[in-house]
């Protein structure tokens, strides 16, 4: 393949509160890890699919991931990850292979993020040769906020939501991790600060983040919704 998806999985959920780790909690009897790898392989380009998990769970994320995977179960791999976000999509970063020229970053608690996200994502990254991440515009009012007091209105008209997946040129994204000094927020900013240009696409309400139990109670309404 010509295409990596590293899917970051070696969370502990702090925020989440459940035993498990996160993208190891259930969603209507689903992991969330197993419904991000669902949409990462529902997607039409074909993917090496890199999974980073946490050390107690490389087993479990392993059997997931084959399950998902089904008959592209030999572009699986997964890897243990890091301390931090960062260090374990450079844990994934390492074990991209060779001929591989787009790199996705997704974080597995987007278990909702819709396969043409992930296919929208690839498409601008090779029609741009830049950094592309998905966007949404900032619905609420914006306040600046001194000490419990308000100092003032921000104008949210440039402002934008983020999410992953997050892709970018394989040669650039790898160069940029290599010279990151510093822990950056996500992917995007780490490749900014080494000189990367990002776009913007648009993003998926679907694709919100999984991080406290009414994120968790939110994903269980939207699947109830859409299935029955
Ligand atoms: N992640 C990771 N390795 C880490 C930290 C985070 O792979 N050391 C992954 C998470 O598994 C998640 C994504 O990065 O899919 C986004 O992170 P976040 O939502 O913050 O998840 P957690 O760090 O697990 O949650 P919390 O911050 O509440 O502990
Ligand atoms: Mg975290």
């Amino acid at each position: 393949p010509t295409l990596a998806v590293i899917v970051v999985a070696a969370g502990s959920g702090t925020r989440l509160g459940q035993a498990e780790p996160k993208a190891f909690v259930e969603v209507r009897g689903v992991t969330i890890l197993e419904r991000s790898l669902d949409a990462v392989f529902d997607a039409s380009t074909p993917a090496q699919v890199i999974v980073v998990a946490p050390a107690a769970k490389l087993a479990s994320a392993k059997s997931i991931a084959l399950r998902a995977a089904g008959p592209a179960a030999g572009a699986v791999t997964v890897v243990e990850g890091g301390a931090s976000r960062q260090a374990s999509v450079a844990a994934g970063l390492a074990t991209v292979l060779p001929g591989v020229d787009t790199v996705l970053v997704h974080d597995a608690a987007r278990a909702l993020a819709p396969a043409e996200l992930f296919d929208r994502v690839v498409r601008q990254v090779r029609s741009t040769g830049r950094g592309v991440i998905p966007a949404l515009p900032v619905t609420d009012t914006v306040k600046r906020v001194a000490d419990g007091v308000v100092a003032g209105t921000v104008d949210r008209s440039d402002l934008v939501h983020v999410q992953t997946p997050q892709g970018f040129p394989r040669a650039a994204l790898d160069h940029a991790y290599a010279v990151a000094a510093a822990e950056h927020t996500d992917d995007a900013a780490l490749f900014s600060a080494d000189g990367g240009e990002v776009v913007t696409v648009e993003g998926d309400a679907r694709a919100f983040k999984i991080t406290t139990p009414w994120d968790l109670r939110r994903a269980e309404n939207v699947l109830g919704v859409s299935r029955g």
